[in-house]
């Protein structure tokens, strides 16, 4: 359709390479709320008559997306349906002030404001149930790791609330990226603005945004905002990757913790006793997927020249594969959160077989006036005791205490007391700190995360019929011009 000044058709084959069309299905709904919006302002800036207007959106309302069109892009595309309906007279005036540049970052920009908010929510589902199932276990004692070796005791509810602090993060990431993807391009045309009386406020607040991407230059040719986007749900995918990690550790025959419900686990083909975290895995693979998408944004911005360049449309695809696969992997990671079923004894007795007490009998101690580096000598020497006569610290005697206090002027009786005192669960009592795996600190944080969601929940709310307000609006206004 714009071929005037070159001289032959396309061929097949390049058509193919060029176009974005397969693509744009994501973004054709976009497309034509964007053009609605244009042409009301056309209209009212005095650029279009009303009788034009009028017919530009009967016809945009019956665009069909259609595979066959030979289209390079879904831009052309629904203005030669257009041109086809409303005739050339009237649809021939659509795209005036206006470019298939800042259209598709328009088009863009809607698409992702509308994924981070369905993502958002999705996060909150998920951070819930995490809260939901910390209610469940304030008192199911297991061992916490570092390096992948037991640390100290801790609770299963102080894990899953962990994870619930980082998503609530992701959500607080996606709210600051989408302020800066609700401006609108529209009106920025090619790269330098136009010089019809147009009104890009206008536009922008029938759209339902902020406010507009102002410099034209940056309007049309610049997306950051599509890397950032990519970024924080690379993010977020990198963050339930590791609670996808921990659960298939968890669920082998090794540590025993956690078994999947049978809808969130697969069959072997051969082996029939086979329950497998395909599920889980996946989330680890699409993750790395994810990666990727990240860098192709990254890489076709990086060494673009100053204004559009075609490079940028491969960048579309990168960012609704990061829609596609978070939201896919929050969607599936809730239900099987919410149906893991938890062997609370596994847990408990790995948990107390390998002396996680040592730094609390030594913070005992500390509480007795002892320096903190003598204490920890001497829970070494009790754990080393302990282990090697297969007993746990709380079950040493006297000679035992002795030989751990030796170089020391600590008093053996007050040792084997602290020490044979010192059980899983006592510790947890005492541990008191902020934000510990305290059993009255987990009390206090699933408050503070409920209240948390809910008013996160408000603000998204908030976008939401923001958004939807506008558009309703503008719908109203398209039908009744
Ligand atoms: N299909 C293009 C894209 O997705 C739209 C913009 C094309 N602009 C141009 N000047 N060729 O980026």
């Amino acid at each position: 359709m714009y071929r005037s000044r070159l001289g032959g058709d396309i061929g097949d084959a390049t058509l193919r390479y060029v176009s974005s069309v397969d693509d744009d299905a994501e973004i054709m709904a976009y497309d034509i709320i964007g053009s609605q919006a244009h042409v009301l302002m056309l209209n009212r800036c005095g650029i279009i008559r009303k009788t034009d207007a009028k017919k530009i959106l009967a016809a945009l309302r019956q665009v069909r997306y259609s595979k066959k069109s030979g289209a390079e892009d879904i831009h052309e595309m629904v203005e030669s349906i257009v041109i086809k309906k409303a005739g050339m007279e009237s649809g021939g005036r659509m795209h005036t002030a206006r470019s298939r540049n800042d259209q598709v970052a328009l088009d863009m920009r809607m698409k992702v404001r509308n994924d981070i908010n369905v993502i958002c929510n999705r996060i909150l589902d998920l951070a819930e149930a995490l809260v939901s199932v910390a209610g469940s276990h304030q008192k199911t004692i297991m061992p916490l790791y570092t390096h992948l070796q037991q640390a100290q005791a801790g609770l299963f509810s102080h894990y899953l609330l962990s994870h619930a602090d980082v998503l609530l993060r992701d959500v607080q990431r996606l709210a600051g990226t989408y302020g800066r993807v609700n401006q609108s391009p529209l009106g920025a045309g090619p790269v330098g603005g136009t010089g019809l009386p147009i009104d890009r406020a206008m536009v922008a607040q029938l759209l339902g945004f902020d406010g507009i991407v102002e410099n034209s230059i940056d309007a049309t040719s610049s997306r950051d905002f599509a890397a950032e986007y990519v970024s924080m749900t690379s993010i977020l995918m990198t963050n339930l990757s590791r609670i996808a990690e921990d659960l298939v550790v968890w669920s082998t025959a090794e540590f025993g913790f956690i078994e999947l419900a049978d809808e969130f686990a697969s069959p072997s083909s051969i082996m029939p006793q086979k329950k497998n975290p395909d599920i889980l895995e996946l989330t680890r693979g699409k993750t790395a997927h994810m990666l990727g998408d990240l860098i192709a944004v990254l890489a076709a911005v990086k060494g673009l020249a100053t204004g559009y360049g075609r490079d940028l449309q491969q960048a579309k695809q990168a960012v609704w594969s990061a829609s596609r696969i978070c939201t896919g992997a929050l969607e599936v990671l809730r239900p099987l959160l919410l149906t893991i079923k938890v062997d609370e004894k596994r847990m408990r007795d790995a948990a107390e077989s390998s002396n996680l007490v040592a730094l609390d009998v030594s913070d005992r101690l500390v509480l007795e006036g002892i320096p903190f580096r003598v204490t920890h000598q001497i829970a070494g020497a009790l754990a080393r005791i302990a282990h090697k006569s297969k007993k746990p610290i709380s079950g040493l005697q006297i000679n035992d205490a002795k030989k751990a206090v030796r170089g020391t002027s600590v008093d053996a009786q007050l040792v084997l007391d602290v020490a044979s005192s010192a059980t899983v669960s006592s510790s947890l009592r005492e541990r008191k700190s902020a934000g510990s795996s305290g059993y009255a600190e987990q009390k206090r944080m699933i408050a503070g995360r409920a209240k948390k969601i809910s008013s996160y929940r408000t603000e998204l709310a908030s976008r939401e019929n923001k958004i939807k307000s506008a558009l309703d609006y503008l719908q109203k206004q398209a039908d009744h011009i």
